[in-house]
């Protein structure tokens, strides 16, 4: 069992990025496993995990979806923001820092935002265009991935809502 926060999308969001991918040649992530990853724990027991999350005061943002990358090393096709929007920066980095005072050891991937649209993906020659994209980020999730012979799937273990900025 693997442990992970992420910023999960309504699913209207997921689906325009899942029909984006869809064309591409790949193992595509369907809609409903679509997320972005703030911080990944492994396996261990998510209780401190929850605890220590609840401690993050962070605010309500948008994420616009303005570019697609593919990742020759993981052959990965993913797509994000140009550059890591200051809330979510500031959400990831006391999320961080309230794990890290948890005593939880960060598997330290520097922080990228990223959305992971197909795995196992076929280096494209060009991409389609993105449709304009704007997730909102009213929330952040503990979700566990469960691996099993068909794959992963994802279970949302515990919900933490974001502040309005005043
Ligand atoms: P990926 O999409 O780039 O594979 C569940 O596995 C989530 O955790 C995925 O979003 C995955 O990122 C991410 N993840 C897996 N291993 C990780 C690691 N060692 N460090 C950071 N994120 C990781």
């Amino acid at each position: 069992m693997r442990l992970f926060f992420a910023a999960w999308p309504p699913p209207e969001t997921a689906r325009a990025l899942e029909a984006w991918a869809s064309p591409l040649e790949g193992r595509i992530t369907p809609a409903h496993k679509i997320h972005l990853t703030l911080a990944f724990l492994g396996d261990v027991a998510p209780e401190r995990a929850i605890l220590a999350a609840r401690r993050v005061q962070a605010e309500t943002h948008l994420i616009p979806i303005e570019i697609a990358q593919y990742w020759k090393h993981n052959r990965v096709l993913w797509a994000g923001p140009p550059e890591t929007p200051k809330p979510l920066k500031a959400l990831v980095d006391k999320l961080h820092f309230e794990l890290d005072r948890a005593q939880f050891t960060l598997e330290r991937r520097p922080f990228a935002a990223h959305v992971t649209l197909l795995r196992a993906a076929r280096a494209p020659e060009s991409l389609p265009p993105l449709p304009r994209i704007e997730w909102p980020v009213r929330e952040f999730v503990l979700a566990r991935s469960v691996l099993s012979g068909r794959g992963s799937t994802y279970e949302i273990a515990e919900r933490f809502p974001l502040q309005d900025p005043g």
